[in-house]
């Protein structure tokens, strides 16, 4: 009798009983591996886990220490038609729980990045999107035709939210008129995915999110920086050169995770989460939420492996609860 059990368990564990569907082995396949895939308004990702642009250079500085085919998508250091030195320094400055920077969008240029940076890029199975900026929308839209050539990204990021530059950025994406005049102009230039990241530093974000999202925009990506500022109190001066920054890090995570939440609930396309993740549990917050992927930025500077940390821990999380697919999660959230 005893043997008999045995054998029964057996042939359970081996899936050979035909009352037991899904079946044994294909459930326990999908335990150890849930399904990650999402697709991101026209761009397939093998998980929801990208590098927020500015937080993971042109992707080879982290060639060493992360396995890059194994991230999401791998979204590039802001780029502009010309090259940028940025603003002087100092232009980093550390706060409780996050960082401030006035980094002001230094970067090589789109000519520059095609010919020297893309090809390692473009050996890469994960996409690459290039996240832009102009001082004015010819800017944008010259940036976009341009892009649209390039057969190696994969999609378009616009930054109409960086506070840090004098002209172009964060004025682009306070008013929902402008964002949408901005959104339309590169919406012409290119047949690739659209991605727009937005400012939190405005009054009601669901306006500017619904006013590109009428222009054309194929998913939204936020948040951007928190504006900010510190004094050294010896010198009684800025601790950063350009006066005020960017704040990023945990300390922004629950305005970030409020604000994906009310968005989500009022624009059809996908949105991206992006503000103080730094561990698998932050990101499903997001996931839950309703965003449908997130970035990930002050993070790497902390732990240069924090996307892949986070891939294998939503993984082990989804395989834990026998979950089979990381869609299964997003907008679940019960309120
Ligand atoms: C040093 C630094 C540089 C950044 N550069 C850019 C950039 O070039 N373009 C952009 O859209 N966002 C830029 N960001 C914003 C991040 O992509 C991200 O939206 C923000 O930091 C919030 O996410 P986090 O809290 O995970 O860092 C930068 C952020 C930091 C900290």
């Amino acid at each position: 009798m005893q043997r008999e059990n045995k054998k029964l368990c057996q042939d359970q564990s081996e899936g050979v009983s035909t009352f037991n569907f899904p079946p044994y082995k294909f459930r326990l396949a999908f335990m150890k591996h849930p399904d990650l895939q999402v697709n991101i308004g026209g761009i397939k990702l093998k998980n929801p886990v990208m590098t927020a642009s500015g937080t993971f250079g042109y992707g080879r500085e982290f060639e060493d220490l992360v396995d890059l085919n194994r991230v999401g998508a791998i979204i590039v250091k802001g780029l502009s038609l010309a090259p940028s030195k940025g603003n002087p320094p100092p232009r980093i400055a550390e706060t409780p729980c996050g960082m401030l920077n006035a980094i002001g969008l230094e970067n090589v240029g789109i000519e520059a990045f095609e010919k020297e940076k893309l090809p390692f890029l473009e050996k890469l199975s994960t996409p690459v999107l290039a996240n832009i900026y102009g001082k004015n929308i010819g800017e944008y839209a010259k940036l976009a035709e341009r892009i649209d050539q390039i057969e190696g990204i994969s999609g378009i990021e616009i930054n109409i939210s960086c506070p840090n530059v004098k002209s172009g950025g964060i004025a682009f994406g306070v008013d929902g008129g402008v964002a949408n005049e901005v959104v339309r102009a590169v919406r012409n230039r290119t047949g690739k995915p659209l991605m727009v990241k937005l400012s939190p530093n405005v009054t009601d974000i669901t306006e500017i999110a619904l006013s590109v999202e009428d222009a054309g925009a194929d998913s939204l990506s936020l948040i951007n920086t928190i504006t900010g500022m510190a004094i050294d109190i010896e010198t009684r001066h800025p601790k950063l050169a350009n006066i005020t920054g960017g704040l990023s890090g945990p300390a922004i995570r629950p305005v970030a995770l409020r604000m994906v939440w009310q968005v989500v609930q009022c624009v059809k396309i996908p949105v991206i989460g992006i503000g103080g993740i730094m561990t698998a549990d932050d990101a499903l917050e997001f996931l839950i939420a309703g965003a449908a992927a997130v970035q990930i930025g002050t993070a790497n500077f902390v732990n240069p492996r924090a996307t892949t940390d986070i891939i294998e821990g939503i993984e082990a999380f989804l395989a834990k609860r026998e979950i089979p697919s990381v869609t299964n999660i997003i907008g679940t959230l019960e309120v």
